[in-house]
């Protein structure tokens, strides 16, 4: 007998590690739900690559976590929901989550001066998703202010999370929009947030970091409760995970960002879906 669809996981992936953090708010916000990750850090950085790459890499990535069963799909990734969103959805034929509106949405509630900075990987800055995700969603003029931040995202896999050099490069990046008197800054990387503690610093007390990871959560609550796929369960969620590189870089980083250790981590070949 094939599991009931409520008590099947979710299914979550991502270029590497970043989508942890919305795994995080995950067990945080839904404790009985069962969940698979996926990083593809043997694969990454998404960011550079091209759409036509990111899409490809991220049907497999589908594709492997649909034959685990998963009844939902969360792209915890901000490059792979901007270039592939519409063909992971059309392909799973089950709700698919992408993780750009719930940053947009916030970045408007809370901006008081309508000056936002957008934070991400190249392939997001040129997609102009979040540019047109936040307009949809404030009314009147605003002024929005993208910088690509490609090096935080080997800062972060490489666990380099708090250091000088983190530091020095996080100015680098963030003077051009602070420049512009922003109030609010969208961390539109999920690997970023593993780097807040210096993106913050540097940001500075009058600035309002985005971390998506909450609102993501949130969305993924709503959608399973409307779609009666809550797994009515009271015990804790079971977490498995799969990477397509090093199971100890990952369970080493991925054990200290969750705070609990990752257990069942397995390597798999992703080339093969
Ligand atoms: N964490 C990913 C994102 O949110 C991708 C980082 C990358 O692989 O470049 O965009």
């Amino acid at each position: 007998m094939s599991t009931p669809m409520n008590k099947r996981p979710i299914g979550v992936f991502d270029s590497g590690l970043g989508g942890l953090t919305v795994l995080k708010a995950l067990m945080a916000r839904l404790p009985h739900e069962d969940t698979i990750y996926f990083g593809d850090s043997g694969r990454a950085p998404y960011g550079s690559k091209s759409a036509d790459t990111v899409t490809k890499f991220s049907l497999q990535n589908a594709r492997f976590l649909l034959e685990q069963q998963v009844k939902m799909i969360i792209i915890a990734c901000n490059t792979a929901s901007s270039r592939a969103y519409d063909a992971v959805s059309a392909m799973a034929g089950l709700p698919v989550i992408e993780v750009i509106g719930p940053g947009a949405r916030t970045a408007a509630l809370v901006t008081r001066n309508r000056r936002i900075g957008v934070i991400g990987t190249r392939g997001t800055v040129e997609s102009q998703v979040y540019p047109a995700a936040i307009r949809r969603c404030l009314e009147g003029p605003a002024e929005i202010y993208q910088q690509a931040c490609p090096l935080f995202v080997s800062l972060a896999e490489e666990g380099w999370w708090d250091l000088p050099v983190t530091s020095d490069i996080a100015r680098i990046y963030l003077e051009p929009l602070l420049a512009r008197g922003i109030d609010t800054l969208v961390l539109g990387c999920t690997h970023y947030p593993l780097l807040s503690n210096v993106i913050t610093a540097t940001a500075g007390p009058d600035v309002r970091l985005v971390n998506a990871g909450g609102p993501i959560a949130s969305i993924v609550a709503q959608t399973l409760e409307q779609m009666g796929l809550k797994n009515d369960s009271h015990l804790p969620g079971q977490h498995v995970y799969y990477t397509s590189d090093s199971v100890e870089q990952f369970t080493l980083l991925g054990s200290a960002f969750l705070d609990e250790p990752v257990e069942q981590a397995c390597r798999i070949d992703i080339e093969r879906y």
